[in-house]
Formats: structure tokens, C-alpha cells, sequence
């Protein structure tokens, strides 16, 4: 059997091949790509997508903010990215009197554009393969300690050499291939960010939270933003005297729409893939990581559900609480269910058969590679009882508000308690949690949270071997049986926690006194249990592991790409900037059903005739314009495209990438992945595995017929 394989992967190795569909590339290094990207029907060269001397199309995208991505889309540095991207911007600027969030907003002149405190953007300028300056000297017998301490040093001076702070230029070393690769970005980050247009929630945010992750799909997922710089176009802190920024390249959008087949790439800044897992680890992942990360979430968006439903006031306040629970909640369960239906465990140790036989043809491989995969075995088991608790501390203890937010006063009672905190520091950090306590009580509702606290506490207690358990959680039961919520409800009524005047006026000065009261807190001492045990009893071993299975990860990438020299791997994501391409397809979710590749704003209308669901109410004005078929230019037989999907591998931080065509020019707005291919951050399936992009024309249809602000239709260039 073993030689079977051995001959087959030996065979299949020999070819050179870069799979389909599958992959994030380095835009540097596209050119190895580029046959299979004109056979799927691009039309130009590498240097158009990556090219330092002169602009190539990456000098049109930005890194948007913590998470996103942006592109550039008219000579005035107009952005556009998702809504949900530019969400927290909209939400900050809005009030009761003006709610961008409900009504949308417009700015329909440059004075109107409104500046964002924090938030930037990033161009790459250039990246370089530094690895032989980091990795240099360093041999497969150089002990880790020296290894990565000579890493870190030559990476810190690559990056001071590289940066310049005040020109706004950002150095950044960053790991590819587990180690194996080594590559410098060069940013130009700009901070003066305006918001320029959002449609109403009911279009940027239609269909919610019931349609996240799911084809078919209707949410005009987009916001518009502008990059302001100095008169001189180099980046600078806001400023009223700041111009519009002049970049390299803005994108050209076309509106000659996709059909089956058609080419698309998608350039942006993906986040967090783990193609490399072995099956260990993904045993680990689908058999206890996500299904307790997914009852955990559940129970609280349940709590969460019961009381938005019964109550307008706290629907919104936690609107936008529930979306970010919800959003992962959702995309773990996809998640599982594919690897399941993959047989991704059996897939990965076919592929580990393989990778040992090779090993074992020769006594040098058997030295080099042979302890790996017995190595991963023995540390997955010893890591998976740490990962669980470590799991529940994300996920159960800190999904109770007044145990996090509890969290934040550590340093200032142990600053102010232990003597050593200067006062200068002591002052800042008490007004730091002035500021935070009064924010915190405006999304927070008590009833909420002292149920999700007496079921966390109850799910811990459960679940967690007693050795990992802190003395309160075991003392409960003495005290309490199984009255879990009048336990919660005693120590919800004795907080201070609890009560923002309460906790205002104890920081009101930082009086030992005062402290005191926070520090015997009943509630900041069950915090300070979990975290003791936590850091005690967890987190060295827990950290330990993990950085040598990252050392076994890197030897085994490099055992992987030397078994099959001919095939091109891509490095996983790792939020720098890439070009993954594909072709625009339907496919099968399930045995008969059949997604086609596009949506039209007619489904808009039909989701919402129903009334039940409240995430499906579409504004009046949209329903006006589809009635009389208002559609100008952007129109289609009839309607108007809304979203398309297409075989691009992508991922988180990818929201807001430019769609692209053949010929380079914007034709979508990447937004999400079907729920059927959320598994692709371990194992793409090109069956299965779709991004979902806006299409562009619903986007300009929405600004030039729905707002009215042609002021911004006028800068954009328009490909008919
Ligand atoms: N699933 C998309 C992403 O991962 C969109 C999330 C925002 N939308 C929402 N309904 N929660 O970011
Ligand atoms: N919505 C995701 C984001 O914010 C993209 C969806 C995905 O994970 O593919 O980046």
C-alpha cells in the first residue's frame, strides 16, 4: 500500500502544476501564475498587477483600517469598501438627529465629507524577499532560542531601516511558510480618512444577520470613503487644510457586468488561513474547538435573542453586539460541516501516508523529517485539555460583559494597590477608565448579562475538568446546588460593578480606599480567579506548545514543498497583501439545488414581501425605483444585478477587495463567502468554495439613482 502511494505521489509530484482556483499569491511573484491566469482569461501582465517602478493596479488598494480592504476608485482618492467595513465609522457619527445607520448619509459636497479620529489606510509601496538576510547563518542545528532571537534582531533593524514615521512610511517583516520565507512591506499609511457616502442599513446591511454567509444573497454591502493628504500629497493627521489624495493608480470601473466563466481576481489583504493543519489538528478543530465555541455562542446569542425580541431600546443597543457573535457563530458551523463532508481528517492523513513513505526512502529525509509527524501527534494530545480551557476562557468567561470589562481595571488596581504605579500613570489610566466606563454602559443591559453570566458559569462548571476549575466554581455547589441563577443574582445585586454611577464615583479619585472597593469586588475576584488559574496552571505550557508546533509546522512546509518541488504552494494569509483568481460560477450546495451566479435587485423586492423577517425590509424609495424601473445605465434585462459569485479563494479581511475583470477593472466588491465554503480556511474545495462580491452596478445604481450624489458618479471613470 505504502508503495503505491509513494509511486503515485511520486507521479503526481513530477508535473508541475499550480492548482485551481485554490490560493492567495504574492503579487510579486504573480508571474508564476500568469499562464493559468490567461488561460482562465486574463489579459494582462504580471507587471500590471505589481510593478515598484511605475504603477501597477496595487497602488489602488488600501488596507482599510484593523480589518479590511479598500480601493481606490476615482484621480480624488474616493474609496469604496463594504458597509460593514465602514460600519463603526457610520455608527460614530451618527444620533438620534442624524442616523446615518438608519437613513444613510451623503455628502454631496467635499465639505461635507465627514474625518474618522484613528482610523488609516495603507498602500503597499514595495515588498522584497528579505530571507536570506534574516535566515543567514542560521542552520538546521542552530538551537531555537538563538534562532529566533537572531530572527527577531535582524527583522527589528530591517524594519527601522526601512520606516520613517513621519513620511508615514510603515516597515513591516513578516513569516511566510511558517518561517521557511521571510518578506519586508513597505507601507504608506494615511490618517486622514473621510466618510463620504453610506446607503441606509436596509440596503448596505439587508438581510442581516439571516443572510451572513449565505448565497443567494441581496445586501449592498458598501460604504465610500476618501483619503485626504498634506497639499503636497504625502500622508498628514487630519487637518481642515488637507487636500484629496492624488494616489499612483485609481481603479477604472466597468459596467459590462459578469456572466458564467468569466475571469475574476480578487486583490486584497486576506487575513487568516491554516492549509497547512495536520490531521491532528483538525481533529481537534471540528471534534472539540468549534463545537463548543458554537454551544457557547449559541447560548448566548439565545439570551441575547430573547431580549432584543421583547424590547426596541435594547435591540439596538445590541445590534451590533449580536452581528459580531453571531458572524463567527455562524461560520464555525459551516465550517465543521464542510471538513465533515470533505473528510478532511482522512484527507490529511492520506496526505501524511505520503509525506512518511517519502520520509522513509532515505536516512537523511528519515533524520530531517522522520520525529514530525509523531511530534504533532504527541503535542495535540497534550495540548488539546489547555485548548479547551483556553477555548472556554474566549468563549465563556469573556462573553460575560462585567467579567471583561471587570478585566480592564487590573492594571490600575494593581498599580494603585501595590505602591508602584507612579502617579502620573495612575492618573491616566483612571481617566482612561472613566472614559471606558461611561461607553461601556451605553450598549449594556444587566438582565442580558447576569443570565449570560449564570449559564457561562454553569457551562464551565460542566465542562471543564475540576483541576482547571477556580475555588468559586467549586465552592458553588456547597453553597448554591444547582440554583445557578440565584448564585448569579447574588453577585449581580453586590457589584459595583454592575452600576455605572457606582463605579464613576469610586473613580472619582484614586483613593486606596476606593480601589480597595474594586479590588474586592466579588465580581473583579472571580475575574481575577480565572485569569490566576488561567496564567498559572495554562498559559506556559499552552504558549509552549504552541511555539514548537510552529517549529514542527515549519520543518514540515519545507518536508511538504521538498517532496513535490514541482508544485506551487501559496503561503497561507497572513493580512499582507495577495491576488487570488478564479472563474465566476454556480454550484450545487446540496443534492438538488442549484445556485446560480447572480442576483438582481427583483430578489431585493421578493425578500421583502416577507414580513417576518425583519432583517428582509427594504426602504421605500428602492421599492419607488424598482417600480418604475428606474434603472439608468445600470440596468440589465429589466433589473439590476445586485451580487455575484465566483471560484476565488478568500477569507476574512478580504471584505472590501476589489473584483476585478480580465482587463483589471472593477467589476464587484468582494463581501463574504457562501456559508458551503467557509471550510476553505483549512481546505479549499473548488466544488463548493465561492466568494461573494457585490456587483458594481448595484453599488453606482444605489449612489446615482437611490442618493442622488452624482457628484460622485462624476469623478469615478465609467466603462460602458
Ligand atoms: N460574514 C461577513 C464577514 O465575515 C460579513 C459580516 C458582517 N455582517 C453581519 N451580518 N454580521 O465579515
Ligand atoms: N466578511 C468577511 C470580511 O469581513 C469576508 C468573508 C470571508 O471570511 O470570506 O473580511
Amino acid at each position: 500500500m505504502r508503495k503505491i502511494l509513494l509511486i503515485f505521489a511520486l507521479v503526481l509530484f513530477q508535473i508541475p502544476y499550480v492548482l485551481a482556483d485554490e490560493g492567495m499569491w504574492i503579487p510579486m511573484l504573480i508571474g508564476k501564475n500568469y499562464e493559468q491566469m490567461k488561460a482562465l482569461g486574463f489579459k494582462l501582465t504580471p507587471e500590471d498587477i505589481y510593478n515598484v517602478n511605475g504603477s501597477s493596479l496595487k497602488d489602488a488598494i488600501v488596507r482599510f483600517g484593523g480589518g479590511c480592504t479598500a480601493e481606490v476608485i476615482s484621480p480624488d482618492g474616493l474609496l469604496i469598501t463594504n458597509h460593514h467595513c465602514g460600519f463603526s465609522s457610520i455608527q460614530a457619527h451618527s444620533s438620534v438627529d442624524h442616523d446615518y445607520l438608519t437613513d444613510g448619509f451623503w455628502a454631496m459636497t467635499r465639505d461635507q465629507e465627514l474625518p474618522n479620529e484613528g482610523l488609516t489606510v495603507r498602500f503597499l509601496q514595495r515588498m522584497e524577499d528579505v530571507s536570506d538576510v534574516v535566515l543567514k547563518g542560521i542552520a538546521v542545528d542552530t538551537p531555537e532560542g538563538d534562532r529566533q532571537k537572531l530572527i527577531a534582531q535582524r527583522a527589528d533593524s530591517i524594519e527601522v531601516a526601512n520606516t520613517n514615521k513621519g513620511n508615514g512610511i510603515v516597515a513591516d517583516v513578516r513569516s511566510f511558510y511558517y518561517g521557511n520565507q521571510y518578506f519586508l512591506m513597505v507601507y504608506e499609511e494615511f490618517s486622514d480618512v473621510r466618510l463620504v457616502g453610506a446607503p441606509p442599513e436596509s440596503i448596505g446591511k439587508f438581510g442581516g444577520d439571516t443572510d451572513n454567509w449565505v448565497w443567494p444573497r441581496h445586501t449592498g454591502d458598501f460604504s465610500i470613503f476618501r483619503i485626504y493628504a498634506s497639499k503636497d500629497n504625502k500622508p498628514a493627521s487630519y487637518s481642515p487644510d488637507n487636500v484629496p489624495y492624488k494616489s499612483k493608480r485609481f481603479l477604472k470601473i466597468s459596467l459590462k457586468g459578469v456572466h458564467e466563466n468569466d475571469f475574476t481576481m480578487v486583490y486584497g489583504f486576506p487575513g487568516r488561513t491554516q492549509q497547512f493543519l495536520v490531521s491532528d489538528a483538525v481533529k481537534l478543530l471540528i471534534n472539540q474547538s468549534n463545537p463548543n465555541k458554537i454551544n457557547l455562542r449559541g447560548t448566548r446569542l439565545d439570551i441575547f435573542n430573547k431580549y432584543m425580541n421583547s424590547n426596541d431600546t435594547i435591540r439596538i443597543q445590541y445590534a451590533s453586539k449580536y452581528a459580531s457573535v453571531a458572524n463567527y457563530w455562524k461560520k464555525w458551523i459551516g465550517e465543521t460541516i464542510g471538513l465533515r463532508r470533505l473528510n478532511a481528517i482522512e484527507k490529511k492523513q492520506e496526505q501524511e501516508s505520503m509525506f512518511e513513505a517519502w520520509v522513509n526512502t532515505n536516512k537523511d529525509l528519515k533524520e530531517k523529517y522522520g520525529n514530525l509527524l509523531p511530534s504533532f501527534r504527541r503535542l495535540y494530545a497534550e495540548v488539546a485539555p489547555l485548548s479547551l480551557v483556553a477555548d472556554f476562557r474566549n468563549e465563556d468567561v469573556y462573553a460575560v460583559e462585567l467579567l471583561r470589562f471587570s478585566s480592564n481595571f487590573s492594571k490600575y488596581i494593581n498599580d494603585v494597590i501595590s505602591g508602584k504605579g507612579d502617579s502620573a500613570t495612575i492618573e491616566t489610566e483612571r481617566k482612561d477608565l472613566v472614559r471606558y466606563t461611561s461607553s461601556f454602559f451605553k450598549n449594556f443591559n444587566i438582565n442580558i448579562d447576569y443570565e449570560v453570566f449564570g449559564a457561562m458559569m454553569y457551562n464551565y462548571h460542566q465542562k471543564i475538568p475540576l483541576d482547571y476549575q477556580p475555588e468559586f466554581l467549586k465552592n458553588i455547589q456547597e453553597q448554591y446546588g444547582d440554583k445557578w441563577m440565584q448564585m448569579a443574582s447574588d453577585i449581580y445585586n453586590q457589584t459595583a460593578f454592575a452600576d455605572s454611577l457606582r463605579v464613576l464615583t469610586l473613580l472619582a479619585s484614586s483613593d486606596t480606599a476606593n480601589v480597595k472597593v474594586f479590588l474586592n469586588d466579588p465580581v473583579f475576584q472571580i475575574y481575577s480567579q480565572f485569569e490566576n488559574l488561567y496564567r498559572q496552571k495554562v498559559k506556559p505550557r499552552y504558549y509552549e506548545i504552541e511555539d514548537s508546533l510552529d517549529i514542527f509546522y515549519r520543518r514540515y512546509v519545507d518536508g511538504l514543498m521538498k517532496m513535490q518541488p514541482d508544485k506551487e504552494f501559496f503561503p497561507d494569509a497572513n493580512s499582507t497583501l495577495r491576488v487570488t483568481y478564479g472563474t465566476v460560477k454556480g454550484f450545487e450546495p446540496r443534492d438538488g439545488v442549484v445556485y446560480d451566479y447572480y442576483t438582481t435587485l427583483d430578489g431585493v423586492i421578493e425578500k421583502s414581501m416577507n414580513k417576518n423577517v425583519a432583517d428582509y425590509v427594504a426602504p421605500k424609495r428602492l421599492i419607488d425605483l424598482y417600480k418604475s424601473k428606474d434603472y439608468g445605465i445600470y440596468g440589465v434585462n429589466g433589473t439590476v444585478p445586485v451580487a455575484f459569485i465566483a471560484t476565488n479563494h478568500t477569507t476574512g479581511g478580504n471584505s472590501g477587495s476589489p473584483v476585478l475583470d480580465g482587463e483589471g477593472n472593477l467589476i464587484g466588491v468582494n463581501f463574504d463567502r457562501c456559508w458551503e465554503s467557509t471550510m476553505s480556511d483549512v481546505m479549499f474545495d473548488p466544488d463548493y468554495c465561492r466568494n461573494i462580491a457585490l456587483d458594481i452596478r448595484y453599488a453606482l445604481f444605489i449612489i446615482d439613482k437611490y442618493a442622488g450624489a452624482q457628484n460622485l458618479i462624476s469623478e469615478m471613470e465609467i466603462i460602458e
